[in-house]
């Protein structure tokens, strides 16, 4: 729900030159489509050479509005520093023009309890976690805010968070850590870009059906697996894309797709006295959730301790 009534800072795509991070799958190739077929030339980055150029193929056989063009660059986003990602944004616009709106979309989850057996992987995990996710993002936004406020003609930058980085539950302690950076960092960075023409958006979606969810889910604990799936639809990438681009194009600074998340953001309807209601209901009902998660972990955590041991 993008539920920004009263913004007044829309643009569109369509003409203007879109960067995405992990635009060689799921959610990241879902709006990268949707932008060519807008007419925007998008720029996709990930890793994998073979992968990009596999979406640029898919990503060229939609029809476009008048100016839709695609290209790739490789880069690991949980690699570099920021001057690495504004050299990338310079690359892209030698071919297609200045960058306009960028996504930081490249991420990765994997769910994991904290306490048990099989755990010797977990340093690894959150190393590779907190450097893409949370690192890697804010650099791409640092870097894209400071190239787009050096020529004075601003832009739009969108971080992918997750609803688990306002909300999280067992499993994705680990992930959350990484996602509710995000909303910390706009916070504060929201204020200094905006002064610059920059408008930031985070954006917090539910569970998206991609490659990276169903090797996420072919993993999950348990516990993580039925509280996902008792309070979480599986959106399509290409709602999930539609619903992101509706937010970047209004300029609504949170972006959000569940209702539970959507409560939680700051100024959910953006008018002050309904948001005031909205956060009193809300207070009610994260006291809800919390109830639900003890009894959820404590039914289906498993316990390390045997009765008599
Ligand atoms: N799917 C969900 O249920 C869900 C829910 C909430 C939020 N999200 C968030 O949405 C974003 C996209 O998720 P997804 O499910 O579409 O992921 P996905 O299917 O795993 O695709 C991830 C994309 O990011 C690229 N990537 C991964 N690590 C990278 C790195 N270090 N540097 C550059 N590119 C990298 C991948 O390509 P290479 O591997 O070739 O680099 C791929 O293009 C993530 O930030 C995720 O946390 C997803």
């Amino acid at each position: 729900m993008a539920w920004n009534f009263f913004c007044k800072a829309k643009m569109s795509v369509a003409g203007k030159h879109v960067l995405i991070t992990g635009g060689s799958q799921g959610l990241g190739l879902a709006f990268a489509k949707l932008c060519f077929t807008r007419g925007a030339r998008v720029t996709i980055v990930s890793r994998t050479k073979a992968k990009l150029e596999q979406a640029c193929d898919e990503i060229r056989s939609q029809s476009s509005a008048a100016g839709g063009k695609v290209q790739y660059l490789e880069m690991d986003v949980s690699n570099m520093k920021c001057i690495n990602f504004s050299q990338l944004m310079g690359r892209a616009a030698d071919t297609f023009g200045r960058v306009d709106v960028v996504v930081a979309n490249a991420g990765t989850g994997v769910a994991k309890l904290l306490i048990g057996p099989e755990l010797s992987d977990l340093d690894e995990l959150m190393e590779a976690q907190i450097s893409t996710n949370l690192l890697g993002s804010l650099r791409c936004a640092i870097a894209a805010g400071q190239v787009m406020a050096s020529d004075g003609q601003g832009g739009r930058i969108c971080i992918v968070s997750s609803a688990a980085g306002l909300i999280s539950l067992p499993g994705y302690s680990i992930y959350s850590a990484t996602k509710f950076g995000h909303r910390g960092f706009l916070a504060g960075a929201y204020h200094e870009l905006r002064r610059h023409g920059v408008h930031l958006s985070v954006y917090y979606p539910g569970s998206i059906n991609t490659p990276g969810f169903l090797e996420e889910k072919r993993q999950m604990p348990p516990v993580t697996l039925r509280i996902e799936s008792q309070c979480s639809d599986v959106s399509s990438p290409e709602s999930v894309a539609a619903m992101m681009l509706s937010g970047i194009e209004r300029g609504t600074r949170e972006i959000t797709n569940e209702l539970l998340p959507s409560l939680v953001v700051d100024s959910p309807t953006g008018c002050a006295p309904v948001d005031a209601i909205v956060a009193a209901v809300t207070q009610l009902i994260r006291a809800g959730w919390s109830q639900y998660l003890h009894l959820m972990a404590k039914w289906y955590v498993p316990n390390l301790v045997r009765q008599g041991d």
